[in-house]
């Protein structure tokens, strides 16, 4: 377990989170190198045996620190950006084995990634086709490409992170696939490699996965009997998380069912999931300024912000909070909405927990290891939060806490 209660405080593995937060201050996130380890390896165990890539999904969390264990392990890279190529460089990662998604990737960006010599451009319409084959052309090269097919399979989740419908933006129809691939086996700057999916994140079940990868199978098969073979289906990511009460499938129940529908396919199996690592791999401490009781309902008024974390503004998120000592001994509860000193009615932490704390107590607010530093801001000129990575004992600070001067330090008052 990541986080855990030992000897009666909360413990990223052994080392007490207090320690952290009394060493760091606060607002911090704290990642527990052996959970990032962890479920990077429940994918590759699921794996074995089959031709495969794990692309960790560098939106998740793009620390370089985080980007640079993956890379250790041997895993590869999703990318939606040329600053997202740029991170995993800087940490050391395989541009052989990253493959770049996303619906608008510049010249520039392309040509970056190209000549990095990426594994595979996820294409998400016709236009980008032509462009990436003028591109590559315009410099001699070829581009490595797949279709992100859109397979018109519903993920089950929040809309704002569903993906694989026919009214989202991402990817291209069905219908359309087979004709794209023989346009892009026709061009002579572009390399037919893959194909692939990506239908939505935080998906309890498995089930859509693998209904989407029987459709994507079939597509295969026709493109094979007209002779366009690939070398790689990505099946994208989406394996949800605990973040309260759910029950997610587990990553192999994930695997096992994509295996199943890929059947005696020999393609290399790519998935490239961010929030299945990360996500319950991290906790963003919190300390409390001030107890606001109110006529309708309590606050507790802590330091972090929606600006720190922005799901539970953005998508009403759950968040646990836990206290730094166990509940049983941190005295009597009341029930509070965790809040921070931002000027937003919207800029809530949670709601509603029942708790037992004092101004100056810290809290932990779990499962924010994913979509949380990386979706973070300046808002209310907050400098953003430190970052520590803890392994056993140990803690290293992977990002110092912003200044309030770097916040201004690119601004220019005109001299007019
Ligand atoms: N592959 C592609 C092409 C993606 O677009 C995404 C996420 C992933 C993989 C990784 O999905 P994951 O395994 O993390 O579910 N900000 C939202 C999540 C947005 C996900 C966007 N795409 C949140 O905080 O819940």
């Amino acid at each position: 377990m990541a986080f855990a209660y030992r000897n009666g405080t909360l413990c990223a593995e052994e080392l007490p989170l207090e320690e952290i937060g009394k060493r760091f201050g606060t607002p911090c996130y704290v990642y527990s190198r052996a959970a990032i380890e962890g479920a990077y390896r429940e994918f590759t165990d699921a794996l074995a045996g089959r031709a495969s890539l794990v692309c960790y999904s560098v939106k998740a969390n793009s620390n370089l620190a985080v980007l640079a264990l993956m890379a250790k392990l041997g895993a590869g890279f999703d990318i939606v950006s040329g600053g997202e190529l740029s991170r995993v460089l800087a940490a050391g990662g395989d541009p052989r084995k990253t493959v770049f998604s996303g619906v608008g990737k510049s010249e520039s960006e392309i040509l970056r990634a190209l000549e990095a010599g990426i594994l595979s451009i996820n294409l998400e319409s016709e236009e980008e086709l032509a462009r990436v084959n003028s591109v590559a052309g315009r410099d001699g090269l070829r581009a490595p490409v797949a279709f992100r097919v859109n397979p018109d399979v519903d993920a089950k989740t929040h809309p704002y992170i569903s993906t694989g419908l026919k009214q989202n933006k991402f990817g291209v129809a069905y219908a359309e696939a087979e004709r794209l691939y023989q346009e892009a086996s026709r061009l002579a700057h572009v390399e037919v490699a893959g194909i692939g999916f990506h239908i939505g994140s935080l998906m309890a079940d498995s089930a859509p996965v693998a209904d989407a990868t029987g459709r994507i199978v079939s597509l295969v098969e026709r493109l094979e009997r007209s002779g366009i073979a690939l070398d790689h289906i990505d099946l994208g990511g989406g394996m949800g998380i605990r973040y309260k009460d759910e029950t997610p499938h587990p990553i192999a129940t994930f695997v096992r069912g994509a295996l199943a529908a890929l059947g005696p396919r020999r393609e290399k199996l790519i998935l490239d999931p961010g929030r299945s690592i990360a996500g319950n791999a991290g906790a963003l401490l919190a300390r409390v300024e001030y107890i606001k009781p109110g006529e309708t309902r309590n606050f507790l008024v802590v330091d972090a912000a929606m600006n720190d974390l922005i799901r539970p503004a953005l998508y009403g998120a759950w968040h646990d909070v836990l206290p730094l000592r166990a509940p049983e001994s941190s005295g009597a509860e009341a029930v509070y909405d965790i809040v921070g000193p931002i000027c937003e009615s919207a800029d809530f932490l949670a709601k509603d927990r029942a708790l037992a704390a004092r101004a100056g107590d810290m809290l932990a607010i779990m499962s924010a290891g994913a979509y949380g530093m990386c979706m973070s801001s300046n808002y209310n000129s907050r400098p953003r939060a430190a970052e520590v990575m803890v392994s056993g004992r140990e803690a290293r600070l992977v990002r110092r806490r912003e200044t309030v001067e770097e916040l201004y330090a690119l601004e220019q008052i005109p001299s007019w």
